[in-house]
């Protein structure tokens, strides 16, 4: 995309923007397709990566359910016009209000997370799609908070616990699920997971199985996950299951979007100089809580040389985009675009420092731009209260 073009939407909406492409995200949805073919597949977004209906409905047409965690995430899902049977409910704290307003809206297919919660909520259910979810205690080789699958991790059953429980209830439940971590670039730690799903269910005779998400991407680094073997450990490891749910945010999400913001200030210092833009971590959380490295790229460069760290203007040293950028100091007033934010930018955004959320802006396939969400007032941040 053309710098042109960007500074026409910035001229538009004003910056920060989030800004989305429909023709990537048709085309992750569907290489996700192509990585299952032949095999009976029921793929969901996982909106805690994006909750834009209207990026959601895209994915809808595309042959996509949503996989929700709170009802917040079902609304969204259900505005998107996604048909609840096509909703898989996830989450460790599951509350019987909750499970009201899930089933009142349809909901069918669940991911039970503990024994504990079975008991609490499940254990007298009909008409629902139970999948138990089991700790496989395998690595991810991803970062430690976004490490799902390890017996320490809070997530799921122990396999071994799993087994003696399913000996008693296995009858109620449809199958497993499974999701070991997220942004996992190596194909080999989702066999050693599959694996033990496929074991477990031939054990207790489960033709279905769900196994989450996780795919990694390309940040800038050139570590991705390789669908191709991706494809082959898929066929080797689930070829006996008839049904697989799975769960993308990340993969497919990421890539279609950027944040595009603007250059307030460079500020010289002595180690390093910095480049202070018109967003921070209020928008770009992953920096500061993942370590994650989102590439950033200029409209303009002085002939300058760095290095320089891409900062916001709250008021945190952990308030980074971007650092140690070695290379030429971008020029006040350019543009400044984060790349990759697509999945976990807009959703993980706060009010921190009380700053409104930005607007989202979708550059749909026949080149025209849409507004897809307003960005907020200060009014609309500061209302309910009442003095
Ligand atoms: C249960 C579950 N499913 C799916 C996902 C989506 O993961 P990703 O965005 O890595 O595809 C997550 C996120 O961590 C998750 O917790």
């Amino acid at each position: 995309m053309g710098f042109q073009l960007l500074e026409k939407i910035a001229d538009e909406f004003g910056t920060p923007v989030f800004l989305y492409f429909e023709e990537i995200l048709k085309e992750r949805a569907r290489s996700v397709w192509k990585a299952f073919e032949g095999m009976r597949l029921v793929p969901t977004a996982a909106l805690k990566a994006n909750n834009n209906p209207v990026l959601l409905s895209i994915l809808k047409e595309e042959g996509f359910g949503g996989d929700v965690v709170t009802p917040g995430e079902l609304y969204a899902a259900l505005k998107a016009g996604i048909e609840p049977s096509k909703i898989v409910w996830n989450g460790n704290g599951k509350t019987h209000q909750q499970k009201e307003f899930f089933m009142k809206n349809g909901v069918k297919i669940v991911n039970v997370d503990s024994i504990e919660e079975y008991e609490k909520l499940w254990k007298d259910a009909d008409g629902v799609d139970l999948f138990l979810r089991i700790n496989p205690d395998v690595e991810a080789h991803t970062h430690k908070y976004i490490s799902t699958g390890k017996s320490e991790h809070k997530f799921g059953v122990h396999y071994k616990k799993a087994m003696e429980f399913l000996d008693r209830e296995g009858k109620k439940f449809k199958g497993l699920h499974i999701h070991i971590g997220s942004q996992i670039t190596k194909a080999v730690d989702f066999e050693n997971a599959y694996e033990v799903v496929a074991e477990i269910s031939r054990k207790f005779g489960f033709s279905q199985v769900n196994i989450g998400g996780g795919w990694g991407i390309d940040y800038g680094d050139g570590q991705e996950l390789d669908l191709g073997e991706y494809r082959k450990i898929v066929q080797s490891t689930l070829k006996d299951f008839e049904k697989i749910y799975i769960e993308l945010g990340r993969y497919i999400y990421a890539p279609a979007g950027i944040l595009l913001s603007r250059v307030h200030y460079v500020k010289k210092g002595i180690e390093k100089h910095f480049v202070v833009l018109d967003t921070g971590m209020s928008h770009v959380i992953r920096p500061a809580l993942y370590s994650a490295k989102h590439s950033v790229e200029f409209s303009e460069y002085t002939d300058e040389e760095g290095p320089y760290d891409v900062v916001g203007y709250l008021c945190e040293t952990g308030d980074f985009i971007r650092r140690d950028i070695r290379g030429k100091l971008p020029k006040e007033g350019s543009l400044a675009i984060v790349k990759d934010i697509g999945a976990y930018g807009y959703s993980m955004a706060s009010n921190y420092n009380s700053i409104p959320k930005p607007p989202e802006v979708l550059v749909k396939e026949d080149g025209t731009v849409k507004l897809i969400r307003r960005g907020e007032t200060l009014e609309e941040m500061f209302r309910g209260i009442d003095f």
